[in-house]
């Protein structure tokens, strides 16, 4: 006889999960690395800027020998939040899921370079608290709309105008700007270059780059 198809019952949380603590410690990994973990977050417009400074910066550092990853919007939406589109729900789940994983890796050591529109202030206020004042910075890579419609890369602020794409960030959704962001990186003054190296200078000023911070 064929059972009926039933869905799986959701976990009783936390009555059905115990958390299992490793022997390994985020210190310990930190001092491994010889340097701290943590969270750059960039937010700012499509075609800001963002993820081209986050590569960049992923890129010095790995030639210092510090461990860490970009995550951003175009390539975790191909992957683990390609069932996401732009509506606000989605948007914030998009961002719930990247805080998670931002976590494990900030665990395991890394220092996490998060390029995310990230357009909603309750969004970056719940993605702040989320993580210790020491080991989170929100970065503000400011671009004036214009300047990234005309820039348009991946030639989308067009389909947006043409109502090809709908609900486009700066288009026809919102961005609300960061009120107190612990650095503005304004790209329509300086070159890519140049706020790579402000942004380095920042992490070393907050001692990301060396052990001090998470010790
Ligand atoms: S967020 O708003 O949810 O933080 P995210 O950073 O993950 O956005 O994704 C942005 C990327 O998706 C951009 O590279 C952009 O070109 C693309 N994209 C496709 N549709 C939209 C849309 N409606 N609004 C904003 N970005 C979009």
């Amino acid at each position: 006889m064929l059972r009926k198809m039933t869905s799986p019952r959701p976990l009783d949380l936390p009555k059905d999960l115990v958390r299992y603590n490793g022997q390994i410690t985020r210190r310990d990994r930190n001092i491994l690395n010889q340097h701290a973990s943590g969270v750059l977050w960039f937010t700012g417009f499509s075609a800001a800027g963002k993820s081209t400074i986050a590569h960049g910066i992923e890129k010095k550092l790995f030639n210092r020998g510090i461990r860490s990853y970009v995550l951003d919007g175009d390539n975790v939406r191909h992957g683990i939040n390609s069932d996401l589109g732009f509506s606000r729900q989605d948007r914030k789940e998009n961002i719930r899921r990247i805080v998670e994983i931002s976590r494990l890796f900030v665990d395991a050591g890394f220092i996490v370079l998060a390029s995310f529109i990230s357009p909603f202030k309750e969004d970056r206020d719940f993605v702040r608290s989320c993580f210790s004042r020491d080991n989170f910075y929100e970065v503000y890579v400011k671009c004036s709309i214009q300047e990234c419609e005309r820039r348009d890369p991946k030639g989308m602020y067009e389909k947006a105008r043409r109502g090809i794409i709908k609900n486009y960030t700066g288009i026809s959704a919102p961005y609300e700007e960061p009120e107190f962001p612990d650095l503005v990186i304004d790209t329509e003054k300086l070159n890519i270059e140049d706020s790579i190296q402000l942004i380095l200078n920042f992490m070393d000023r907050v001692k990301m780059l060396s052990l001090i911070s998470s010790v």
